[in-house]
């Protein structure tokens, strides 16, 4: 329970400070109404988030992703990313191995038949919707917060090193894939959280699979990277719901649906997922079907934090889940307790690592690792080291009316 407020802290950034940008262009002339104030500021938002692209192609789910000139795309309009040199790859992070092919012939749905045009990046589509979806989350969970009943509505399980003072400069896993129901008013993550925290301020960084029909309008499977800053400054989002996340990739982006899950007891599918530091600060974000088959798919920049800026303090694996109704809340891995039996029948995170500051990753210590969990609904399990699986876990849970 001692790490409660962090993920309630990193939620209520994610989605609220989106919009702070938006708040202060309402009173005009004429005394509009409230409904018509926040339709300005969507609008506004939208037109700063959606550039004009170079092209559009629509995926088979009907996403809209726009091919957007890589020195235009939204992050650069963030100020604090005046003068900031795009790169195109971490250099500096050894042992990199970057495969083109990864997005076409595996698990991750990027761009396949039609790629954007050179000297373009993919940007998924922001709509209306999503931004009006993002708003009416953030009010509906402060009240939630409000009515003194911080225990409904959030859960997540957690494994962490506990090491005082040991820093970090990144953080991997394979987590397996799994297609959830989850309602309209509920979300429910996969994620690899890297932060550093003082008394006065938290950074994090999230990433992972996320379902959240709420914001990203129907229920899919979809990859998920997140930035907050809390502190004297608000900043960070979700995605690219605000500008911080540099771009690169020209077939994989944030958001993207994946093209397989898991089938409970009978096959399961994951995903390499891992964000490491390069030696400039850059914290890349790169993805694929396994450690060895990685593509970055673009990076946070150095400039966009306070406290992530030389490293972190803290990674953490796990499950994050909530819901907006003082109802149920949403299943959280495959949907079922964790169990080491079967891992056909169980989610779970292998080839668990952190960077270090060689830029090297290294297996977590098993003897340094706990777990926290809530007393119901969820669970972790860590199970260290599971042959070449490597590091280990299983987490998940049904959800539904927890305490
Ligand atoms: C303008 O808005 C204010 C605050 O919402 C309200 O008190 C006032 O009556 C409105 N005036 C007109 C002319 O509608
Ligand atoms: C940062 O996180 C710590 C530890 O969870 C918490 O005590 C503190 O209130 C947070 N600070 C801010 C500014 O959110
Ligand atoms: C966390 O941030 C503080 C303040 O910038 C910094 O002094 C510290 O070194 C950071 N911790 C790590 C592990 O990087």
């Amino acid at each position: 329970m001692k790490y409660l407020p962090v993920s309630f802290i990193v939620f209520f950034v994610l989605i609220s400070s989106s919009l702070i940008s938006i708040t202060h262009c309402a009173d005009r002339k004429r005394n509009i109404s409230k409904e018509e104030a926040d339709d300005i500021k969507i609008q506004r938002q939208l037109k700063i988030l959606n550039k004009k692209p170079v092209k559009t192609i629509i995926t088979e789910f009907g996403d809209a992703i726009d091919c957007i000139d890589i020195y235009k795309q939204p992050a650069f309009d963030n100020p604090l990313l005046k003068g900031h040199k795009l790169k195109m790859s971490p250099s500096s992070i050894p042992r990199e191995r970057t495969n083109k092919y990864v997005s076409s012939s595996t698990i991750f749905r990027g761009l396949q038949k039609e790629r954007c045009p050179s000297g373009t990046v993919p940007i998924r589509r922001t709509t209306k919707k999503e931004l009006l979806n993002a708003k009416y989350f953030t009010k509906k969970s402060k009240s939630i917060y409000a009515n003194n009943n911080p225990n409904i509505g959030y859960h997540f399980v957690s494994a962490e090193e506990v090491v005082q003072g040991k820093r970090y400069f990144g953080a991997a896993a394979s987590m397996s894939v799994h297609n959830l129901a989850v309602d309209p008013d509920q979300f429910s993550t996969s994620q690899i959280w890297i932060m550093n925290t003082t008394d006065q301020e938290n950074n994090s960084i999230g990433f992972g699979i996320m379902k959240y029909p709420g914001v990203f309008g129907d229920s899919r499977t979809r990859l998920f990277g997140s930035w907050s800053v809390n502190g004297p400054q608000v900043h960070g989002c979700y995605n690219i719901l605000c500008q911080g996340f540099v771009q690169v990739s020209f077939v994989m982006y944030l958001g993207q649906t994946f093209s397989h899950s898991s089938i409970y007891g009978q096959v399961s599918y994951d995903v390499y997922l891992k964000v490491s530091r390069d030696q400039e600060g850059n914290w890349w974000l790169s993805a694929g079907p396994s450690a060895g088959a990685t593509e970055n798919i673009g990076y946070w920049p150095n400039e966009i934090f306070t406290l992530l800026r030389s490293s972190a303090s803290a990674v953490r694996y796990g499950g994050y889940v909530g819901a907006t109704a003082q109802e149920a809340t949403p299943p959280m891995g495959n949907g079922h307790f964790p169990q080491f039996g079967d891992y056909k029948k169980t989610a779970f995170m292998r080839v668990m690592k952190y960077t270090d500051k060689a830029g090297n990753l290294v297996n977590l210590d098993p003897h340094s690792v706990i777990t926290t969990a809530p007393p119901q609904c969820y669970d972790i399990m860590f199970a260290g080291l599971v042959g070449n699986w490597e590091i280990t876990m299983a987490y998940g849970g049904p959800g539904g009316i927890c305490n």
